[in-house]
């Protein structure tokens, strides 16, 4: 695998490995301030992050050895407004930034494979982030969102609230790889 690549992928491994913990937090968090459902939606993006993680980690599984790693994260345990504000501008930065950039260094290097782990990651963020934004107004207005279940795809982490779809929008598996979170 090419040098670029490869560090982009241990970068983009580092970022969902800590989103993956940071939502975990976040989501007790909310839960103890007593909006049952942005825990809910915490714990269901945490895992398509874990999803995320190991999709790049398996990418890579050729690339051996210690490195140092540098990923963007967001930091700082505040009310569930302020924690939902820093989980969008995280995913925000996925979507406008991190992956595209990832994504076009991956193609130009012809690493077909890192191409479909990143762009699974990109298309599944842009779900996180509309999810997130919905919670945020509800809290906002003082009320804990109404969030039917939850779905996740286990193969790209797509994230959709209500009926599990036929087939998945972003990889294409069907309905028996959604985990749901009711
Ligand atoms: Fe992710
Ligand atoms: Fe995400
Ligand atoms: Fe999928």
């Amino acid at each position: 695998m090419h040098d670029m690549t490869a560090a982009n992928l241990r970068s983009a491994f580092g970022g969902e490995s800590q989103a993956h913990m940071r939502y975990l937090i976040w989501g007790e968090k909310a839960e103890k301030d007593g909006f049952p459902n942005v825990g809910r939606l915490f714990a269901a993006v945490a895992w398509a992050e874990q999803v995320h993680a190991t999709n790049h980690f398996k990418t890579m599984k050729a690339v051996t050895g210690g490195f140092l790693v540098a990923s963007g994260a967001e930091f700082g345990l505040g009310t569930t407004s302020e924690n939902l504000e820093g989980a969008i501008r995280g995913e925000n930065f996925e979507v406008d930034e991190m992956y595209p950039a990832y994504i076009a260094t991956a193609q130009f290097q012809e690493e077909k494979q890192a191409v479909r782990s990143c762009q699974w990651a990109w298309e599944a963020e842009k779900t996180h982030a509309a999810l997130y934004s919905r919670a945020k107004s509800s809290v906002d207005a003082g009320a804990d969102p109404e969030l039917g279940p939850i779905q996740v795809c286990a193969v790209c982490g797509y994230t959709v609230e209500g009926d599990i779809p036929d087939k998945c929008p972003v990889c294409n598996v069907g309905q028996d790889q959604f985990r749901t979170f009711a």
